[in-house]
């Protein structure tokens, strides 16, 4: 994380504007613990962590904020270190060399799915691609198709976008994003298969598994008329627990399989095949025509509220709904009318960690607005109630 250790910040006289960076006054937590620093560069809003300590004062990048380009992040950090005209005894902005990284186009944020989005080809989906290898099968067999691969791990995502490179495949989107949630942003009637070959069994923490009933209502939304969810696994547990869901549905044509020869085997099938484990297919076929989902507007707050009223009510807590929660983490003074919220909030499996700027001119989220998944317009529809309540 880019930071500098610098001997005072004395000499910096908050708000400033420089290069096209404003610095707000610095918010203190009514801890005294810690500040946070806001910053704005064009249409982006950023925060540091500033600690006094007992021989210098630590200013380090705040990984709430941490989707703004790093570049933008180091600029104002050594705008900062030059301003305070403070000895510097430590930063590692300056001596880093910022490799310009080359993002591939196969690549996309979650916000593409909801802003930009349109859908001409057939789709399929699949979930959790791990080494990618049934992934790139189905693009080669499939030219026509989109194939959108979700995954959560890093490696993985980066290791398939660079065989996608190698190998010329086109018609592949790569997704970092908890799959439980993604498949909201798809539209009604558009995917004709979805893939979770081998998903963690989670048998100590059912709650995290992918299969699941949101999961399932969701995929039979987005899954065309006679549209299939492949589920492969060696877990019978795994397996058991999803034909049980599958099979609580009102409607429901399943076919199973019991070590079913497919033409391309993972990594972690090669694995259970040399244990000799047994593995089951479950081949969900849905059969239904949903109606269309109508784009969620933008979660917004429509009006402002005095930050000295929230300052009065805050404490740290947390509350637990069914399927969302929000966590109150923390308070931090800008001045009488300005402060800053520090919360996280959303659904158990996918929380969103940001602040809340509450100004006179109104009130935003900070970094960047959140996404209407179902969970996050409960969770925001809730601390509307408790900030206008
Ligand atoms: C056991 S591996 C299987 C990988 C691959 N499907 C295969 O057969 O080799 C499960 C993969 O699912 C990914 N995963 C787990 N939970 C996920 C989620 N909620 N959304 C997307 N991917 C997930 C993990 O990162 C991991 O790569």
């Amino acid at each position: 994380m880019p930071n500098i250790q610098i001997s005072t910040i004395e000499n910096l006289s908050f708000p400033f504007k420089k290069e096209g960076y404003f610095f707000y006054p610095l918010a203190k937590s009514s801890d005294n613990k810690e500040s946070i620093l806001l910053v704005s560069f064009e249409d982006k809003k950023f925060t540091f962590i500033v600690k006094k300590r007992e021989k210098d004062v630590l200013i380090k990048a705040d990984k709430i904020t941490n989707v703004i380009p790093i570049a933008v992040i180091q600029k104002a950090l050594s705008i900062l270190a030059k301003e305070s005209g403070a000895e510097i005894f430590y930063s590692n902005v300056e001596s880093r060399k910022t490799k310009k990284a080359k993002i591939s186009p196969y690549f996309k944020d979650i916000n593409y799915f909801y802003n930009e989005f349109k859908n001409d080809r057939d789709i399929l989906v699949e979930v959790g691609f791990g080494s990618g290898r049934h992934l790139l099968y189905q693009a080669l067999k499939n030219p026509n198709s989109l194939i959108i691969g979700l995954e959560i791990h890093r490696p993985s995502i980066d290791q398939v976008l660079r065989r996608l490179e190698v190998e010329g495949i086109k018609n592949v989107l790569v997704v970092n994003y908890d799959a439980r949630i993604f498949l909201e942003f798809l539209p009604s009637n558009s995917v004709s298969k979805i893939f979770v070959h081998f998903p963690v069994p989670w048998d100590k923490k059912p709650h995290r598994r992918v299969i699941c009933e949101d999961f399932i209502n969701e995929s039979i939304r987005v899954l065309k008329k006679d549209g299939s969810l492949e589920l492969r696994t060696d877990s019978d547990n795994y397996f058991k627990y999803s034909f049980e869901l599958f099979l609580n549905l009102n409607k429901s044509s399943m076919e199973i399989y019991k070590n079913r020869d497919l033409e391309v085997s993972s990594k972690y099938e090669d694995r259970w095949r040399r244990l000799n484990k047994n593995i089951y297919d479950l081949i969900f076929k849905n059969e239904e025509i949903s109606k269309e989902k109508e784009k969620m507007p933008p979660l917004d707050f429509e009006k402002s509220i005095l930050f000295s009223k929230i300052k009065a009510k805050f404490k740290k807590e947390k509350i637990l709904e069914k399927d969302f929660f929000i966590h109150f983490e923390n308070l931090y003074e800008i001045d009488k009318e300005e402060g800053l919220l520090k919360i996280s909030l959303g659904a158990y499996q996918k929380s969103e960690h940001l602040y809340l700027l509450i100004s006179k001119e109104g009130m935003e989220y900070i970094p960047s607005n959140i996404l209407p998944s179902y969970a996050n317009l409960k969770a925001h529809n809730k601390l509307k109630e408790w900030l206008y309540g």
